[in-house]
């Protein structure tokens, strides 16, 4: 359960690059929408290992456990490259998302009306575009072990990831993919309920993959449609018929390519919003699916709209505060309509404009 309004804590993990600029005009949304809401902010990713040697802090991790919520902005970019994997910027990202068990990532794919023209697909075929990925985020490829690179005795090196997934892992985060689609009825598209992405011609994880969310579908589901599909056909589809999609189910890493491609039906990768949740009772973790943008950092360009809808996703999913949520995604559409546009998206409004533009359509 959410804790009542009036003593929810969200805490605000800025980053790098353009993190920093996106969650200053969305701290602006927030303090309009729920001027109650505790805001705190601490250092993550490259900027706190600068302040502190570590990309997160025990103090940061233990506040996270703690909050309500937490959004993040983006973290890594080119200054921190060099630095070891385990001190790497996205080092604090993975560790976050592992301590905190987030294991559902949802990752809303809408496409704005104002923006069906603004997509890298003809406008007919992402119109009314409205698909949900569920990416599986603790486990895969990401953690499994062992991850290295060792010298071989004759001079080469070899590099090894290893992609692991256990039933339980699997089965918890399809739980969530059939729950949402449950509540997304009435689609008309091929495959209306959720479609499930693996490789199980290749892969014994897809196998296992396909194996159990079968069977959770025939225990629990058997009201909610399902497919299968293998991710490679899968990121073709979701160019060729987008809208045959309503929730697309994968593992940590073909979630994570087929978000990116998503984030191109709606208009700009600047616009997709995340939600990671863990149990329910336990804080979520809310990101926009970009990253820190290094070529554009500093310059005030950067699209907010990706982190704003994001603190819409915080209001609507762990802090159950639906009017808020709502007043947000439609100053968007609104601010959307009257032509206000970033550079991503083929206007030239600055990040502080654009926010501006959502806070007067509030
Ligand atoms: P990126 O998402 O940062 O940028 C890809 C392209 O999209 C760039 O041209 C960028 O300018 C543009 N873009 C991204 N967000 C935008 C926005 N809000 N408004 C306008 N344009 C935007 O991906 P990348 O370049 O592959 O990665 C850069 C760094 O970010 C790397 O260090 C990577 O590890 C990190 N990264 C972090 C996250 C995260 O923090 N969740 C996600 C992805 C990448
Ligand atoms: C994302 C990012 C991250 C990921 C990186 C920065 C670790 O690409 O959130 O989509 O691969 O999960
Ligand atoms: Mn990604």
């Amino acid at each position: 359960m959410p804790s009542q309004p009036n003593t929810q804590t969200l805490l605000l993990l800025p980053g790098d690059g353009i993190g920093p600029e996106v969650i200053a005009e969305t701290r602006r949304v927030a303090e309009a929408v729920a001027p109650d809401l505790k805001l705190e902010e601490a250092l993550f990713g490259g900027a706190c290992y600068d302040a502190h040697g570590e990309p997160l802090t025990a103090k940061t991790l233990a506040r996270a456990r703690e909050v309500d919520a937490i959004l993040m902005g983006a973290v890594g970019g080119p200054k921190w490259d060099s630095v070891p994997r385990a001190k790497r910027p996205e080092a604090a990202l993975l560790a976050m998302r592992k301590e905190l068990d987030v294991y559902a990532n949802i990752r809303p794919a809408y496409c704005f009306p104002a923006l069906a023209s603004a997509s890298a697909l003809k406008q007919h075929l992402v119109e009314g575009l409205d698909l949900v990925i569920v990416r599986e985020l603790t486990s895969g490829v990401y953690f499994g072990q062992p991850k290295e690179i060792t010298s071989l005795p004759n001079g080469e090196r070899r590099a090894v990831d290893t992609q692991t997934y256990t039933s339980g892992e699997i089965r918890r985060v399809a739980r969530v993919a059939f729950e949402l689609a449950r509540g997304r009825k009435g689609r008309t598209g091929k495959f209306p309920g959720v479609l499930s992405c693996e490789k199980s011609n290749v892969m014994e994880t897809g196998v296992l993959w396909r194996e159990e969310v079968t069977k959770l579908h025939k225990e629990s589901f058997s009201d909610v449609p399902l497919h299968h599909m293998l991710a490679d056909a899968a990121a073709m589809h979701l160019v060729k018929t987008p809208k045959d999609m309503n929730v697309i189910l994968a593992d940590n890493l073909f979630g994570d390519i087929l978000s990116d491609e998503a984030a191109m039906l709606t208009g700009s990768i600047g616009m997709l919003p995340s939600a990671a949740l863990g149990d329910p009772g336990t804080p979520g973790l809310y990101e926009p699916v970009h990253g820190s943008a290094p070529d554009i950092a500093g310059k005030g360009l950067a699209n907010p709209i990706a982190a704003i809808l994001s603190f819409e996703m915080v209001l609507r999913w762990s802090l159950n505060r639906i009017e808020g949520a709502d007043r947000i995604v439609k100053a968007v559409d609104k601010a959307l309509n009257s032509g206000a546009r970033t550079g991503d998206l083929g206007g030239s409004m600055s990040t502080r404009q654009m926010a501006d533009a959502i806070l007067k359509a509030l």
